[in-house]
């Protein structure tokens, strides 16, 4: 502990307080699409590190892990990427790092090679979506904002990244820090999405 006349002495300076992680809730509720970023921040190898091993706590069927993510941190392929996703480009214009999700086609929802059920590779597309949930809530708690963009070429992308073709390109996801405060989008009512029996 340093006393205030101390520390003018021995420049003992004060410690930064750590700030409290969200919680749950808060990561949910303030979790929101964002379409304008702050020009000039960025976000580091170890931060990405970080977001990306949260995702690694995902369920999968059968634990198969079919999510991949190529991540643009260099300029010149962010560059290429703002001109892959059609109108989306100017919201995310000022987004440091853009995230493009894949699933590995043939893992989940098989069974030694042969299709499990009736819904196939759509199984790997849950899981993918599972993965990137994980994904966007976690860069909410790391104080970042996100944009999944459903809108993007996906040939042009496969091209930019070299994404072999056992696998299904997804969204891309813009990753950054909020310019403004989105507005709470509405929503269905409970009891037209969920039915007690
Ligand atoms: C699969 C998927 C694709 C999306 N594609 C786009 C897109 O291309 N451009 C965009 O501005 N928002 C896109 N969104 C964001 C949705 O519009 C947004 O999630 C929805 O309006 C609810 O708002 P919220 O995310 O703020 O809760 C997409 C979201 C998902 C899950």
């Amino acid at each position: 502990m340093c006393a205030i006349a101390a520390m003018a002495l021995s420049g003992c300076a004060p410690k930064e307080a750590t700030p409290a992680s969200p919680t749950l809730d808060e990561v949910f509720t303030t979790r929101r699409s964002i379409r304008a970023y702050e020009a000039g921040k960025t976000i580091s190898e170890a931060e990405l590190n970080e977001l990306f091993t949260a995702t690694q706590n995902a369920p999968s069927w059968a634990n198969q892990q079919p999510s991949k993510y190529y991540v643009a941190i260099s300029q010149e392929k962010h560059d290429a990427v703002l001109e892959m996703i059609g109108g989306n480009r100017e919201r995310v214009l000022n987004a440091p790092v853009f995230i493009i999700s894949t699933f590995e086609k043939g893992k989940s929802g098989f069974f030694r090679g042969n299709q499990a059920n009736d819904l196939g590779d759509f199984w790997g597309a849950y899981d993918n979506g599972l993965s990137n949930a994980y994904l966007i809530l976690k860069a909410r708690a790391m104080g970042f904002d996100t944009l999944i963009m459903g809108m993007r070429d996906a040939d042009a992308l496969r091209a930019l990244f070299s994404i072999p073709e056992n696998e299904v390109i997804t969204a891309a996801i813009a990753l950054g820090y909020r310019a403004q405060e989105p507005r709470m989008p509405t929503h269905r009512p409970l009891d037209e999405i969920v039915k007690y029996f």
